[in-house]
């Protein structure tokens, strides 16, 4: 793999496409872990006097109503923070001005072009690889950088669009992560995965692959609901993919003994923190409950599958960790695994955010930046980043 080290950087315009899909509410960044994770080929660009471009997505564009909370400025700003440096920002995807802008930058100046998804209004064109777009942006730089770990697995024009018009490499944080995933390759055992969050619809197809190399995988979180509703419980109003319940009932099926599911789960009849939860065993959901962490039970039999593990993965909190209410079991599981000094890979937003803010990010054995990214890597899938840069 082309390493950012072989490449001539000197007064060129280097674009280095990072993931800066990063939790905003309300233009305040609750988590900046992936903006400090890029700094590190950001600077390396400054010291090689490289003029610099950087693009992102931030969150899924579909309409109108989803530019503004979608807005990368905020990014912009923490930047300048971190980096204590001018980020000159452009509003546009494309055109004249931005143009103008790359022009004048110098050398070790950066410009942060805006949401590269904006492009998904326009016909999925960033999403969907745009040929015309990829080679757009490809002729606003003179050298390509897949800095961005986290969209590895996506085949955007953004990553692999530029990545066939330009001399191309991966950065600094991608070497870094592709080094402590290495372990993956041949894992020891016993190997378990936790699975939780709330991309339920992204996720829950890479358990067909996962269940093969895995020991056990324990199901928490939004995740957990469609595979009880494919057992046939009432889960409310909790998180259901209807489309894979099928699925879900097949690999329970098949794989009984290896798919640990939640027996005892934190409900309440709004999503907020407002209400009062109570703790009810899974037959005991109603209709107008819906879970929002697992109970006291469940953590303790996700301890005990966890407890001679060799290796962990773990995607996706086990409950809604931005409430204060609902982050109690992801915390103390992620403690156990601590205090227990069980090898533990945190893969993605989330539950490396979730970590973050309880002080236990930099006490796990890896926190990966990418979510979705580590879990096509540990199905052994070929990343389409990756293999534009090949
Ligand atoms: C992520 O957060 O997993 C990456 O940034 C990719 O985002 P996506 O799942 O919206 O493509």
């Amino acid at each position: 793999m082309k390493s950012i080290k072989n490449m001539e950087l000197k007064n060129k315009k280097v674009i280095i496409r990072c993931d800066f899909n990063v939790p905003i509410k309300e233009g305040k960044i609750i988590d900046d872990t992936r903006i400090k994770a890029s700094l590190e080929t950001i600077k390396y660009c400054q010291e090689k006097q490289a003029k610099i471009i950087l693009l992102s997505h931030l969150g899924r564009i579909k309409e109108q109503n989803d530019l503004e909370k979608n807005n990368l400025k905020p990014v912009a700003k923490r930047l300048e923070e971190l980096l204590k440096t001018k980020i000159f920002f452009s509003e546009e995807t494309r055109g004249k001005t931005l143009e103008e802008q790359i022009n004048q930058l110098k050398p070790k100046e950066i410009l942060l072009i805006q949401n590269t998804r904006y492009e998904d209004l326009n016909g999925k064109k960033e999403s969907g690889n745009d040929e015309e777009l990829g080679k757009y942006w490809a002729s606003l730089g003179e050298v390509f950088i897949n800095d961005a770990f986290g969209t590895i697995h996506r085949a955007h024009a953004s990553n692999v669009g530029i990545a066939s018009h330009l001399p191309s490499a991966v950065g600094l944080l991608v070497e870094k992560e592709l080094n402590a995933l290495g372990i993956l390759e041949n894992p020891p055992h016993p190997f378990v995965v936790v699975l939780g969050g709330a991309k339920v619809e992204d996720k829950i197809g890479v358990i067909g692959n996962l269940v093969k190399k895995a020991d056990k995988i324990l199901i928490g979180g939004g995740m957990a609901f469609t595979f009880l509703k494919a057992e046939g419980y009432e889960i409310g109003s909790s998180l259901l993919d209807k489309e894979n319940i099928a699925f879900c009932t097949k690999i329970l099926k098949e794989y009984a003994n290896k798919i640990i599911l939640p027996v005892d789960v934190a409900v309440t009849t709004e999503y907020s923190e407002k209400e009062e939860y109570k703790i009810k065993e899974i037959n005991e959901i109603s209709y107008n409950e819906m879970g929002l962490d697992i109970g006291p039970k469940t953590k303790e039999i996700f301890e005990n599958n966890l407890n001679h593990a060799q290796i962990v993965v773990w995607n996706g909190p086990l409950g809604v960790y931005e409430f204060n209410k609902y982050k109690k079991h992801t915390k103390e599981i992620l403690e156990y695994l601590i205090e227990n000094k069980i090898k533990t890979i945190l893969g993605g937003g989330d539950i490396v955010a979730a970590a973050t803010k309880e002080g236990l990010k930099e006490k796990v054995y890896h926190a990966s930046t990418g979510g979705g990214a580590t879990l096509e890597y540990l199905e052994g899938k070929k990343l389409p980043g990756l293999e534009a840069i090949k």
